[in-house]
């Protein structure tokens, strides 16, 4: 088994279920012109979002961590008229070009892009009376995740689904002896899940064209 093989599997299923796309394209390639770190979720993960969104009919997407805002346009798609996302980004040169790939998407309306620390903007997000978000997607530095996941719960309802990107991290969540502190970090997440009775959750492993690594999906109050 190898990321060759995981690759070309990605490929077929991109090729059949997922096909080329003006916009989702030209928000990966203005990504990487401007020097981004080319870690978006891949397509085939980007369409599961998609899916997930409209599988819980949600009109209030919370997304942390924009990047490019190849995501999050996956996202805003899965919305009827009425709805938004909520999408938050620390760093300015992300947020721009995120910016102009939501606006090629046609999602200026659709999509709010907020600057700042998450955990900042979260507490914001509250103080507005914000919410309640119907999926919450939480991407952003692996460090803050539990606090993350805190927030989300908070802006949710009965049924909002959660969904945590890069819990598994090639295995190494199951390693007690870690020293990294974003594997700790997911140990961590994990720890706090166990104990929340708030929500019902799991971790799902997955392999392709970006690697070993997961997803916790989790609904409120499950
Ligand atoms: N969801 C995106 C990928 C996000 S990568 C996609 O799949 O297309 C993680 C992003 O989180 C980066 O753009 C990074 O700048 C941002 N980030 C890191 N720390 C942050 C923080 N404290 N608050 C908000 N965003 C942060
Ligand atoms: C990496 C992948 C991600 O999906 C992410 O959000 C952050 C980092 C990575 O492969 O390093
Ligand atoms: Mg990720």
């Amino acid at each position: 088994m190898s990321q060759e093989l995981w690759t070309a599997v990605d490929s077929y299923v991109e090729g059949l279920l997922i096909g080329p796309d003006a916009a989702l394209d030209a928000a990966l390639a203005t990504s990487v012109a401007a020097g981004l770190p080319e870690i978006a979720v891949t397509p085939s993960q980007g369409k599961l979002l998609f899916l997930l969104a409209r599988m819980v009919g949600a009109r209030r997407i919370l997304e942390i961590g924009t990047l490019g805002g190849y995501s999050t346009i996956w996202l805003a798609r899965a919305l009827p008229a009425d709805g938004g996302v909520v999408t938050l980004e620390a760093d300015p040169k992300h947020f721009e070009v995120a910016r102009k790939n939501i606006a090629r998407a046609g999602l200026a309306k659709v999509v709010d892009q907020r600057l700042g620390l998450a955990l900042e903007t979260l507490a914001e997000l509250v103080e507005e009376g914000a919410g309640p978000f119907d999926f919450v997607f939480i991407d952003a530095d692996k460090e803050n995740t539990a606090e993350y996941f805190g927030w989300a719960v908070h802006l949710s309802r009965p049924g909002t689904a959660i969904l945590v990107d890069n819990v598994v991290r090639e295995g190494e969540l199951a390693d007690a002896a870690t020293t990294d502190p974003q594997v700790l970090a997911m140990r961590r997440f994990h720890d706090a899940l166990a104990a929340d009775i708030r929500v019902s959750a799991t971790t799902i492993q997955t392999v392709g064209g970006k690697g070993y690594d997961g997803f916790t999906l989790a609904v409120v109050g499950g």
